[in-house]
């Protein structure tokens, strides 16, 4: 009898242990694309983007790092980080510490962005978790960027 009774233990923590892993696969697969999705997809992000660089464009802060900045070039660039950041379908791989390595950024002007990013995405409605969640990936770039 307790040779039965752990028999069923151990299967019910085998079933256990199988069904975590089937219900929890397709769960952290959706809670990774969520920010994604909370951003209004590839379209969210290309809006917010669009306008983040329309702030930094006009921020007398920073302006001057981006007269010879290729600006389409530059949106289709971010817009496929943030995406691929937040979850969503889009491949980008290119090298932070090399793209900025000759541009002089100084901390203050990375913050100066990041309060741009922030206000555009404030403007569009994204929820602030989704908000932290890229702030949160985007700020330990920092070392790569802030060369001054
Ligand atoms: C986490 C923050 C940042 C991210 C994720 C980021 C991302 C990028 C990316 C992906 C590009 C490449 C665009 C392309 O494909 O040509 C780029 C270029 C550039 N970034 Fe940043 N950047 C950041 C911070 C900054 C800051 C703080 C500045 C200056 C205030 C800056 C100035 C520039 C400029 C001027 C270019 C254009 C370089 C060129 O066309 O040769 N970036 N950035």
């Amino acid at each position: 009898m307790p040779f039965f009774k752990i028999k069923t233990l151990q299967k019910t923590v085998i079933a256990m242990f199988t069904l975590g892993a089937t219900c929890l696969a397709p769960t952290l697969a959706s809670a990774d694309a969520s920010y994604y999705h909370e951003f209004g997809n590839r379209a969210g992000i290309h809006a917010v983007i669009t306008d983040f660089l329309g702030y930094v464009l006009a921020d007398n802060r920073i302006k001057a790092y981006f007269t010879n900045a290729n600006i389409p070039v530059l949106n289709a660039s971010l817009t496929n980080q943030v995406c691929m950041l937040e979850g969503g379908p889009c491949k980008f791989d290119e090298n932070m510490k090399a793209i900025h390595q000759n541009l002089g950024v100084t901390e203050a002007a990375f913050n100066a962005l990041a309060e741009d990013l922030q206000k555009s995405m404030n403007q569009h409605n994204i929820p602030l978790t989704a908000q932290n969640d890229l702030l949160s990936k985007l700020a330990p770039m920092k070392h790569d960027i802030v060369t001054k």
